[in-house]
Parts: structure tokens; sequence; C-alpha cells
């Protein structure tokens, strides 16, 4: 009789000792007791899908240290995670400095005891035509996309190698493929992906686990805040809609949450599109 593969995982007939039990543990565990006792670091928390990221693992079980440069925005976040049954640790913190970035990851773990999950999520965009993007605007993406994350990657490898945790960076659609009127957001994207697939390999020996997910357009206030340049050709724009509705922040923390978890063990060094197809063709 032909059996199902969870059927025959969870017996662990046809497979091999080690794969058994990891994969009854994992059956006999409760989905959404996947951070347990783990402490997450999580940037962006103030709005969007840092917040739903904080509420998500929160209620997952995870010892939460959040921050952003949005004061107010973090207390709400917090109060939204201790109304979901979670513990967060708030921080202003302005990741495009590098000395800032490293005094959180170390108040987190003296006040936490350890790192076990980074989630680079703060990010900002500015539309322009490329001709016209002012060196402010170029620069400030750079930094807070790419110079924050791996501001705070070095800063937490150390610990990460210690509690064998990893890193999940928010990347976009637009790290994958070219976009029109985004070119700094593009580059930063682009940057932070391969960032990523570079730490990847330097720490492919440790225990570490690097991931990015690579978002579409997500309803939340950065799109809502996007001001689009006089006279932009649509045409070019449409390609970068897609043919299926926005992604809510739920829909990306799903992926994050799985990412992060001991389930996405066999994942690292991989870029995680949940792009509605919009990369695809
Ligand atoms: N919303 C989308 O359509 C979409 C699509 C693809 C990728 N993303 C990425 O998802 C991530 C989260 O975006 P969101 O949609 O939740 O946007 P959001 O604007 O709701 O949240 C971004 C957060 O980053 C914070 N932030 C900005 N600069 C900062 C800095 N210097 N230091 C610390 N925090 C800072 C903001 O205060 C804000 O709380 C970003 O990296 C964004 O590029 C978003």
């Amino acid at each position: 009789m032909r059996r199902r593969w969870v059927e025959v995982r969870a017996t662990g007939v046809e497979t091999g000792a080690g794969l058994q039990r990891t994969s009854v543990e994992m059956l006999g565990k409760a989905p959404m007791a996947r951070y347990d006792g783990k402490v997450v670091f999580v940037t962006g928390a103030a709005s969007g899908i840092g917040r739903a990221t904080c509420v998500r693992f929160g209620s997952e079980g995870a010892r939460l240290y959040g921050v952003d440069v949005n004061a107010d925005g973090l207390k709400e976040t917090a109060s939204m995670v201790r109304d979901a049954g979670g513990s967060m640790e708030i921080a202003s913190c302005d990741v495009t400095k590098r000395d800032a970035c490293f005094a959180a990851i170390a108040d987190c773990v003296e006040q936490l005891g350890k790192l076990d999950v980074l989630l680079n999520v703060a990010g900002v965009v500015r539309f322009s035509h490329a001709t016209e993007t002012t060196e402010e605007d170029w620069n400030l993406m750079l930094a807070v996309n790419l110079s924050g994350p791996f501001f705070l990657s070095q800063a937490a490898i150390p610990h990460l190698i210690a509690t064998g945790g990893n890193i999940v960076n928010v990347a976009s659609n637009a790290g994958l493929m070219g976009q029109a009127y985004t070119v700094g957001y593009c580059a930063s994207k682009a940057g932070l992906i391969n960032m990523s697939n570079a730490l990847a390999m330097e720490f492919v020996k440790t225990g570490v686990r690097i991931n990015c997910v690579a978002p579409s357009g997500v309803n939340t206030s950065l799109v809502h805040g996007i001001q689009f340049p006089d006279n932009m050709d649509g045409a070019l724009m449409k390609r970068y809609q897609g043919f299926r509705p926005m992604s809510t922040a739920e829909d990306i923390v799903n992926v994050m949450a799985f990412l992060a978890s001991d389930e996405a063990v066999a994942v690292h060094g991989a870029v995680w599109a949940a792009d509605q197809a919009v990369s695809t063709g």
C-alpha cells in the first residue's frame, strides 16, 4: 500500500535514523511554538512588515528586540506584541550608523542573554528619473537598505555562531530585476542579495544560516508613501504590478517565520521570491 510522505517520515520506517528523529520531533511540536526561548532582533519594527514580524514571532514564543528610528511606532508595536502574548524590548537605532548597530546588538545580548535570529527588515524607497536621482536619495537607500544590514550582520555573526542562529534579510523583486525609476533601490536590494550570498559562503562551515526573502508590492506605508516622478512612462511601471493582488505584510512574514525557524535547516544562501511571480517572467 502506498503511504503518504508525512506518514513515512513520522514512522521513520523508510528514513535514516537522524532524519526520522528530526521529523518526528517536528511533527509532534505545536506549529505555533517554533521560537520558544529564541531571541530575535528585528529592524524596521515600528511599521509594516517589521511590525507584523514582531507580532508573529512574539506569538510563536520569541523574545524580541525591536529597533527603528520611529520611537512612537516602536512603542505601539511592543504593545501589540504584548497583546499577542509575547515580550519585546525596544530601542531607537538608526541602522545607517555602524556604531549604533553594534551598540544595539550588544544591548540585545546583554539584556536577553544571547542572539538566535537577526531579521533585517528596515528599508526605504525613493522614486525618480535615474538622471535626476539626488545624491541624498541615492546615499539614503544604500545606507538603510544595504549598509545597515551589513553592519548588523558584522555585529551579530559572532553571537549567531555561538547559538547556531540565522539571518533573514528582506530584499525585493527590485533586487532580482531592473525596475524603472528606482535605480538606487534596485542597486541597494541587489547589493543586499549578493552581500547575503557572500556572507553565506564565508560562514558556510559554521552552523549559521543566511537567507533573503524578496517580496514585490506589499500593502504597507512604504507603498502608500511612494511619490512618482513627473512625466513617468506608466507602461514601464505596469511590468512590476504583476497580475495578482498585492501581498499583505503577514504573507511575507509567513515566509520569514519559516526561513528563520529550525524547519528551514537546509536553506542557506537562498533568495526566496515572495513576489506573486513578478520576477518570474
Ligand atoms: N512594501 C513593499 O511593497 C515592499 C516590497 C518589497 C520589499 N519591501 C521591503 O520590506 C521592508 C519593510 O518595508 P515595509 O513595506 O514594511 O515599509 P514601512 O515603511 O512600513 O517600514 C519600514 C520601517 O523601516 C524604518 N526605517 C527607515 N529608516 C530606518 C533607519 N535608518 N534605521 C532604522 N529603521 C529605519 C521605518 O521607520 C519603518 O518603520 C523594506 O526593506 C522594504 O524595502 C517592501
